[in-house]
């Protein structure tokens, strides 16, 4: 197991009350070349932009963005931003992570334009983390079909994070209040990763295990599933199919339809669609097993060895990328095949259920 302390649990405070994931800020090298890419390509507005920043959000969203493209020398994760019930939370979220032991940093303006009052912090895991109520409405798009596309991006989904030690993190943020929906785990205990929520959706963030601490991706709701299709279709069109890193397919975890696609710094954008409700207090936790084949797709198509490899880097709250612990629990990727050289489709089959591990 990795080698290091359990996060505490400040059990004299009650922590921040989240709503859902809100926002990411994201540093790009080439604004211009991104702006092609989130605004022409995939049709998130424009909220705001100047010469350095451009601020954008989904269809559905009333509040001022989802996603800060922030321009900078290093490509990089800024900030993941939640939003939180009350101004009150805010409060409670700064009293939280300094008892924590954690830097955090209060700026009662915001940190970005349409935000305001918020608490940003390194988190016990090295992510910077952003909590904030108050928020500058704008108009929600819903009805617009005029300016829908047929790829439409109606709201931020959820984000997903690398980590070393996929356990500890859990714990840490079921303290925080996010209550665990699925995990992929093997017969010998370890935890490869875990899908957490606030929001009544499968997730608001899930934790990936790997190097870390990184951003695995962002992603964005559409309706349907034919909405995805078309951003297939689109990206082949444009002679850009080479951003499409994996999909579409239909995920085990989450019972999502997907697509994974690469942004001009190699930030990965997830479009998902379709999962499942989650609010009742006794919903049920789903565990697979790490050696399933239909975990990660639900057809069983392989999963490409970049999507477990390659995230993104995080900053600290001057600016500076975080440095990437290595982790020394078993990779997925390494393990999907067990050790007698398969993985299965149906695991009391062994005639024809087992097959080789072409999920590699
Ligand atoms: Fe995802």
């Amino acid at each position: 197991m990795t080698n290091s302390t359990p996060v505490p649990t400040p059990t004299e405070l009650t922590p921040p009350d989240i709503l859902r994931c809100a926002y990411m800020e994201i540093v790009v090298t080439d604004l211009a070349r991104s702006r092609e890419f989130y605004v022409d390509i995939l049709g998130l507005v424009v909220t705001e932009e100047d010469e350095n920043a451009i601020y954008l959000r989904s269809l559905e969203e009333f509040i001022h963005h989802n996603l800060v493209l922030r321009k900078g020398p290093i490509a990089a994760v800024a900030a993941f931003s939640y939003r939180v019930r009350t101004p009150e939370d805010v409060d409670r979220a700064e009293a939280w992570y300094q008892a924590l032991g954690c830097r955090t940093e209060r700026n009662r303006d915001g940190f970005v334009n349409g935000i305001g009052d918020s608490v940003r912090v390194t988190d016990p895991l090295g992510f910077p983390y952003e909590f904030f109520y108050s928020v500058e409405h704008v108009e929600r798009l819903a009805w617009r079909y005029d300016l829908y596309g047929p790829g439409a991006l109606v709201r931020l989904d959820h984000f997903n994070q690398v980590t070393p030690d996929v356990p500890r993190g859990r714990k840490y943020l079921e303290d925080l209040g996010f209550r665990v929906t699925e995990d992929i785990q093997d017969e010998d205990g370890v935890t490869y990763a875990a899908w957490l929520r606030r929001k009544d959706t499968v997730h608001d963030t899930a934790l990936t295990g790997g190097d870390g601490p990184r951003m695995h991706h962002i992603a964005f709701a559409t309706h349907e599933k034919h909405n995805i299709l078309y951003i297939c279709d689109k990206l082949g069109a444009l002679r850009k199919s080479d951003v499409i890193e994996r999909g579409p397919g239909r995920h085990g975890v989450s019972n999502a339809f997907y697509l994974y696609i690469a942004d001009p710094d190699g930030h990965r954008v997830e479009i998902y669609t379709q999962d499942y409700y989650t609010g009742d207090p006794d919903n049920p936790v789903v565990t697979w097993d790490v050696h399933d084949n239909q975990r990660r797709d639900w057809w069983g198509n392989p999963v490409v060895p970049s999507w477990y490899t390659e995230a993104s880097l995080v900053l600290d709250l001057d600016g500076e990328p975080q440095p990437v612990i290595a982790r020394t629990d078993a990779s997925e990727m390494a393990v999907t095949v067990g050790a007698d050289g398969f993985s299965y489709t149906r695991k009391d089959d062994t005639v024809e259920g087992f097959k080789l591990g072409n999920t590699l």
